[in-house]
């Protein structure tokens, strides 16, 4: 069985003690932390930026997995790595075309960071396809990116699935990744398909269980 890891997204986290919160998900296990930026133009919403990051650089032994939700994604990559970032992963729908999209590829690993592209759930999982052997990392949203807290959308299990068959058939090592509405129940329906990497927020953040939570996720 695949192992499987867990990336807590501290957009769920109680600002007011984050320290205290990302070291309980840390103490339970988990080995990436998922930092939410989002811009208010790419997403409906504005969650926080490179100073966070900055503030957090080299505190927690975990891998610093950053999806930004941002219009600008050439622009700001390269600075999400120099904040500390060890994989920046920028969405497909942020860029017009494919050559665009290679830049940021580029400028990200020019940087020294480790690339992931993101899909939203009406953008079809083939579009990816041609970019695989340059990630490091493919995102599946599992809800329309902008909110913690949101239904998960079944369909996202036919793009884990066709992404694991592609990877494998090709013996690439592009670590799939899926986020939103990640519970122990739908955790297991994305394991079965062949993920990689759970992010989840509200699940973890807020409950008094964070350390069975993380357990069940991995291990359930
Ligand atoms: C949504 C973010 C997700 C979200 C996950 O735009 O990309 O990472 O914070 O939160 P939950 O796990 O509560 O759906
Ligand atoms: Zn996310």
């Amino acid at each position: 069985m695949r192992r499987v890891h867990v990336a807590p997204s501290i957009l769920s986290a109680d600002f007011r003690f984050l320290n205290h919160e990302i070291e309980k998900v840390y103490e339970a296990g988990a080995t990436y932390l998922h930092f939410d930026v989002m811009d208010g133009h790419f997403v409906p919403n504005i969650s926080f930026g490179l100073p966070v990051l900055e503030s957090l650089k080299g505190h927690y032994n975990m891998i610093y997995d950053v999806h930004i939700m941002i219009s600008d994604p050439l622009t700001y990559g390269p600075k999400f790595v120099k904040a500390g970032a060890d994989i920046v992963t920028f969405h497909y729908e942020a860029l017009s075309n494919d050559k665009e999209r290679n830049k940021v590829i580029r400028a990200i690993r020019k940087a020294g960071g480790k690339v992931g592209m993101s899909i939203k759930p009406k953008t079809r999982v083939e579009v990816v396809f041609p970019f695989l052997k340059m990630l490091d990392l493919v995102l599946v949203m599992s809800v329309e990116p902008g909110f913690g807290g949101q239904k998960f959308i079944p369909a996202s299990l036919d793009k884990i699935e066709k992404l694991r068959k592609y990877i494998d058939r090709y013996k690439l090592d592009t670590l799939i990744e899926v986020d939103g509405g990640i519970n122990n129940k739908t955790a297991k329906l994305c394991k079965e398909k062949g993920v990689d990497i759970l992010v989840a927020g509200s699940y973890l953040f807020g409950s008094s269980k964070i350390k069975d939570r993380v357990e069940g996720l991995m291990h359930d």
